[in-house]
């Protein structure tokens, strides 16, 4: 099977800005404020109906394309039900097509479907496929999943031509740490994107956190994601406040000392500390896998 390069430009790339329920013309505004903060990475999705617009602010940009990661994420091949990868590469062109870019740098299966409905695997598989065909196409630069279980990568060996898939993108905070889950994608050398990575600010009273934060001089917000990129993740944030969106990349300056990760690993409700409903409803990690330190790879296969 073929692994996709990670190059070091990937790796430069620390944290994503989200954009979840931001559309129209803000949501151009918003994404040039981002690129202006100096993020580099945007995380979409077909189901946030905001491709035209995140598009645009990137074309308008004068930063040059090679230097800005756009993420997308397919959802709408699980609605149908595509019996052919056809009507998935369908849809992931048509979501090309409305960026207005000539490739996506990462696209991602956004959830593995209902376990209950047994079209659901046919439909990850029909989906994967079609996704590898745009990359062979170069308009896709590599392919990952969300939300997906170590079952459901591991029932990608049975048909990938790439595997493993490039990203698991998760929720992943102090509250809800998917840990074997998050082992099992360290093991197997999948880069793990963090989403929700300030649990929506929804913890910004807890004391334990309130009191690192004074330790650190630093918001809550920036422990929380000085904790994602302490624990090798890609915390990926949404802040439609300027403020708060320059506050979020300032967090290169300090490090969590290793007892205090220990203070924020130990917070973890697993799925009861979700805060994102798909979770809370799906996800079983049934793997016991060992926790071996995990590198991204950074030379060309
Ligand atoms: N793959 C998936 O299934 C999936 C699921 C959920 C999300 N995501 C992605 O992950 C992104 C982020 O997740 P999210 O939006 O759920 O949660 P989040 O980034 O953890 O939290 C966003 C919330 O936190 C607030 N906030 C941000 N910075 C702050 C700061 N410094 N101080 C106080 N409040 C702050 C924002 O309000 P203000 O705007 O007022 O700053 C917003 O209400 C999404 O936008 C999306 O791109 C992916």
């Amino acid at each position: 099977m073929r692994r996709l390069a990670v190059t070091n430009f990937i790796r430069a790339m620390s944290i994503a800005l989200g954009t979840e329920k931001v559309s129209g013309f803000e949501c151009i505004n918003y994404v040039q404020r981002g690129l202006a903060a100096g993020y580099r990475m945007i995380d979409t999705a077909q189901v946030y109906r905001n491709e035209e617009e995140i598009g645009k602010a990137v074309r308008k940009s004068s930063i040059p394309r090679e230097n800005i990661f756009v993420i997308n994420k397919i959802s709408s091949g699980f609605k149908k039900n595509p019996s052919s990868p056809k009507e998935a590469s369908d849809s992931a062109r048509a979501s090309i097509d409305r960026l207005g870019l000539s490739y996506v740098d990462l696209f991602l299966i956004h959830q593995p479907g209902n376990d209950e409905d047994d079209t659901a695997a046919d439909a990850r598989r029909v989906t994967w496929q079609a996704l590898e065909d745009l990359v062979e196409e170069g308009i896709v630069k590599s392919i990952g999943v969300s939300n997906y279980t170590a079952e459901h990568i591991l029932e990608l060996r049975q048909f990938a031509k790439i595997y493993p898939p490039r990203v698991n993108q998760l929720e992943l905070h102090p509250w809800c740490q998917q840990r074997k889950l998050e082992s099992f994608c360290r093991d197997q050398g999948i880069w793990i994107q963090a989403y929700s990575a300030i649990a929506r600010n929804s913890h910004s009273s807890h004391a334990e956190l309130c009191a690192l934060a004074n330790k650190y001089n630093k918001s809550t917000a920036q422990i929380l994601i000085r904790y994602s990129l302490q624990k090798v993740w890609t915390p990926i944030v949404k802040s439609t406040s300027l403020a708060h969106l320059h506050a979020n990349s300032q967090v290169d300056d300090f490090t969590i000392s290793k007892d205090d990760m220990k203070l924020l690993d130990s917070w973890d409700k697993k799925m009861e500390g979700s805060i994102c409903m798909y979770l809370k409803k799906t996800l079983v990690a049934k793997i016991n896998g060992p926790l071996v330190p995990w590198l991204i790879n950074t030379t060309e296969e």
